[in-house]
């Protein structure tokens, strides 16, 4: 047998560390694919290296494009490679737009899926995440959810519960591995930080991409820049419209390119305060017990409100909720954090994928 892992964006590659990690430890034969839908190298490179990924088998280097043309791209290229291996099963993770066609190119071809991070729902099909995680999930046949809400969403669509496997969170995983290298000072030092900052990552289209939402939130992220130094490692979506917005070195905003993920991690672990619209980064700072606000009206990981550290703000309500935050700072509940994010999901797949090839089981469900 072999799996397939298919990888094509930033968070993609954090989700899969652990699962290629447990099943190297099993003896599964595997390989990567690289769609090169993120290829810068502070985007791609320095995850493998900071995760310790194996070099991938094959890179499609679609690279970026609209929707449709990317998606074109990746569905023609990954055909070429399934077609090629013939990989037993293949694993796709989150909701980019590779974990959309790899689903399609498979479900085309007759290869069994397994989708990591399956049955989250932010009921907002402007996302286009959400888009992809409805379509990815009804195709998939192995489903690996991270949160006990995402198993009433696959069983409201109609997903066979005996398809699902709850077995917490591999991203979190990937965070457990590397915090004893998450240290706040060098990286403090590298930036000139004093030791109270905040920290912001901005991405969504729906903040970034129109020139009006754009301002609205650059004005309430240099708001809460009056009150602490603000350090943005800046997405290179929307990198032009936020600068042009206003999102510019100054005063107490920096603006930085990517950080790679240790430093990163390491950034947040030191933060008195996070700003994001990242999906990943509610679901780290909650693990870190840093208070975070995220600029969104809704949000498919709401365990990170419910058992975390995590609030949906407005851009109007960002500043005085970030009085709030640094007043009470973080406030998960020891003990209280989401079931099974304990840094053993990677391994908790890999049993379930292992079993899966024993039993000879090659015909796709459904
Ligand atoms: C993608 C995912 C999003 C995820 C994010 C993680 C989709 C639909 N979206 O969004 O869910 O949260 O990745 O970071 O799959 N670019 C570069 N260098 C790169 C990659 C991208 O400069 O290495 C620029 C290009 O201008 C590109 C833009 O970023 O057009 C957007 O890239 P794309 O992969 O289409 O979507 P993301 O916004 O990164
Ligand atoms: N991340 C990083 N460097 C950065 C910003 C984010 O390493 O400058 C990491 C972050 O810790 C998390 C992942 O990238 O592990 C999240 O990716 P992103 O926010 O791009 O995507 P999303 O989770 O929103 O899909």
């Amino acid at each position: 047998p072999l799996v397939l892992h298919v990888l094509g964006a930033r968070p993609n590659f954090v989700k899969a560390a652990p699962v290629v990690r447990g099943l190297a430890e099993l003896g599964v034969r595997q390989g990567i694919v690289h769609t090169g839908q993120h290829y810068d190298a502070l985007m791609s490179d320095v995850f493998f290296a900071d995760l310790g990924l194996p070099e991938p088998i094959a890179n499609l280097g679609v690279g970026s494009g609209s929707h449709a043309r990317q998606t074109a791209a990746l569905l023609t290229g990954l055909e070429e490679v399934a077609l090629e291996h013939r990989p037993t099963l293949v694993v796709v993770y989150g909701d980019v737009n590779s974990t959309l066609a790899a689903i399609l190119v498979c479900a085309k071809l007759h290869i069994p899926t397994a989708h990591v991070e399956a049955g989250l729902r932010s009921f907002d099909r402007e996302m286009p995440e959400e888009v992809n995680r409805i379509v990815t999930d009804a195709l998939s046949d192995i489903l690996f959810a991270t949160s006990p809400d995402a198993l009433s969403h696959l069983s409201n669509e109609g997903v066979d519960p005996a398809r699902v496997h709850l077995v917490g969170n591999p991203m979190i995983d990937s965070l457990f591995s590397a915090l004893d290298r998450l240290d706040p000072a060098p990286v403090r030092a590298r930036l000139e930080l004093p030791e109270r900052y905040g920290v912001a990552t901005l991405h969504r289209p729906a903040n970034v991409d129109d020139p009006a939402s754009a301002k609205e939130l650059v004005d309430a992220v240099l708001e809460v820049s009056e009150r602490l130094p603000i350090v943005v490692p800046i997405h290179p979506r929307g990198r032009e419209r936020l600068a042009e917005a206003g999102l510019v070195t100054g005063g107490n905003l920096l603006i930085v390119d990517p950080l790679g993920y240790v430093d990163f991690l390491s950034l947040v672990r030191g933060a008195a305060l996070v700003v994001t619209d990242s999906g990943g980064v509610q679901e780290e700072t909650t693990m870190l017990g840093v208070p975070c606000l995220t600029v969104r009206p809704n949000t498919e990981r709401p365990i990170t409100i419910t058992h975390g550290t995590n609030r949906l703000v407005t851009p109007a309500q960002l500043a005085a909720a970030a009085d709030r935050a640094l007043a009470e700072g973080a406030v998960t509940p020891s003990g209280d954090l989401p079931p099974l994010w304990d840094g053993k999901a990677g391994p908790r797949i890999a049993r379930v994928i292992e079993a899966w090839l024993r039993g000879g089981n090659l015909s796709p469900a459904g």
